[in-house]
């Protein structure tokens, strides 16, 4: 690859991350098709459904793309199971003389056989090498989670005072972001597919976990851990619709609460239990009850959050933190990052720091490069 493959590459690595948060389940790619060293289109994904960014990129073409080098972030499809047409066909259709191919599609229906396709056409294919390809991997981390590792995609995310408290004393809600921070929170809640809160939250904040005054896609699905079924019926969220994960033990000990909480309209859930009697995290993220969601974001009191980093079950986390200090010791302070994490950035959010760290030890940990959503809350979106 030369310096000018892996400028073009680059530039379809950004256009890929405009797709997140519409295009989930399915992985968000970027092609760029250049031509005698000019752009002459490109494309991402379309929102679920919709076409994918080859045939977007091939619409968008200036000129005829015959001879043309297409760069795309991962391998093109070749599957017909799906609800539009394989991109494979259309490269080839279009003469497409190179193709350069970010990482390979982790869908079993086609890991490498489109490569193998493109090059039966006699097209020649490249595949990007080092960072490239792992930023290209860490850009559908989601989709592999899912794909490969049938679990979603988790995100942890947390504010913090400038002494590392996240409550009042004895627990009571403290606003700690500013609004541009609370901003950037409600933009990353709408390209998630479901939220979850630990019962604590719930019983000291009352939220509503919803996205406000930003555009959606999608509905966000709302949850909660609550083992042994604390939840007050009068809760927000119990008329809401939210799906209250409890264990069986939690059931045995709470008929009177299932009696006051079934007419509220809270879709009650039974979860694979810990031995110390609570939802066990790793069996849980795995149940499949949540096989319809790509990517999960967790608002933990502290006490969820250590329960994620034991389980090995937090692959990003995202902790803003507020110049002012409460200092108040009797506070509860947030949960300590584990040493495996590396920081991939930060954002001065007028005035409060948006920090973004990835667990090196997950299964979805392929470059300490910033996330598609990171990138996106840097540029306001
Ligand atoms: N600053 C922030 O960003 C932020 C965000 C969220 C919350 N908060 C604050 O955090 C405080 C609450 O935090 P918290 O640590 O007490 O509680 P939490 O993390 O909100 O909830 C913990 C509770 O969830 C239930 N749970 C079910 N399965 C669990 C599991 N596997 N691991 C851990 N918990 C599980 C447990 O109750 P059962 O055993 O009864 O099920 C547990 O006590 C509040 O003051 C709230 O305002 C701050």
């Amino acid at each position: 690859m030369t310096e000018a493959d892996s400028q073009y590459f680059r530039r379809a690595i950004r256009l890929a991350m405009k797709g997140r948060g519409s295009v989930e389940p399915n992985p968000s790619v970027g092609c760029v098709i250049v031509k005698d060293g000019r752009v002459i289109g490109e494309g991402f994904t379309q929102p679920f459904g919709g076409p994918h960014a080859e045939p977007t990129a091939l619409a968008n073409c200036t000129e005829s793309p015959a001879g043309a080098t297409a760069y795309l972030t991962m391998e093109p499809c070749c599957h017909t199971n799906k609800k539009t047409p394989p991109c494979v066909p259309r490269l080839i259709q279009a003469k497409i003389a190179r193709v350069v191919v970010g990482c390979v599609d982790p869908n079993p229906d086609v890991n490498g056989k489109g490569i193998v396709m493109l090059r039966d056409a006699g097209i020649l294919v490249d595949r990007a090498e080092g960072d490239l390809e792992l930023e290209s991997r860490q850009l559908i981390a989601p989709f592999i989670a899912r794909t490969v590792h049938h679990r979603p995609y988790i995100t942890l995310k947390w504010a913090q005072t400038a002494d590392g408290k996240i409550a009042s004393p004895g627990g009571a809600r403290l606003q700690i972001s500013n609004h541009a921070a609370t901003r950037a929170v409600h933009q990353l809640r709408s390209r998630c597919d479901a939220i979850v809160v630990g019962v604590n939250t719930v019983i000291t904040d009352d939220p509503l976990l919803t996205a406000r005054d930003v555009a959606t896609s999608h509905p966000l699905r709302r949850m909660i851990l609550d083992s042994r079924l604390r939840t007050p019926p009068s809760a927000k969220l119990a008329t809401e619709g939210v799906d209250l994960f409890y264990t069986e033990d939690g059931f045995l000990n709470g008929l009177d609460r299932i009696k006051q909480l079934l007419p509220t309209g809270v879709n009650l859930c039974i979860a694979p239990s810990h031995p110390d009697g609570r939802v066990s995290i790793a069996k849980w993220v795995l149940d499949k009850s949540l096989s319809d969601v790509t990517h999960l974001l967790v608002e933990p009191g502290p006490t969820l959050a250590r329960s994620f980093f034991d389980a090995g079950a937090a692959d990003r986390v995202w902790v803003i933190r507020s110049p002012r200090k409460l200092d108040t010791p009797d506070a509860p302070n947030a949960a300590a990052l584990p040493s495996r994490y590396v920081q991939t950035g930060e954002i001065n959010l007028d005035g409060d720091l948006l920090s973004e760290c990835l667990d090196t030890e997950s299964d979805l940990f392929f470059a300490p490069a910033k996330s598609a959503d990171f990138m996106l809350a840097e540029q306001g979106q």
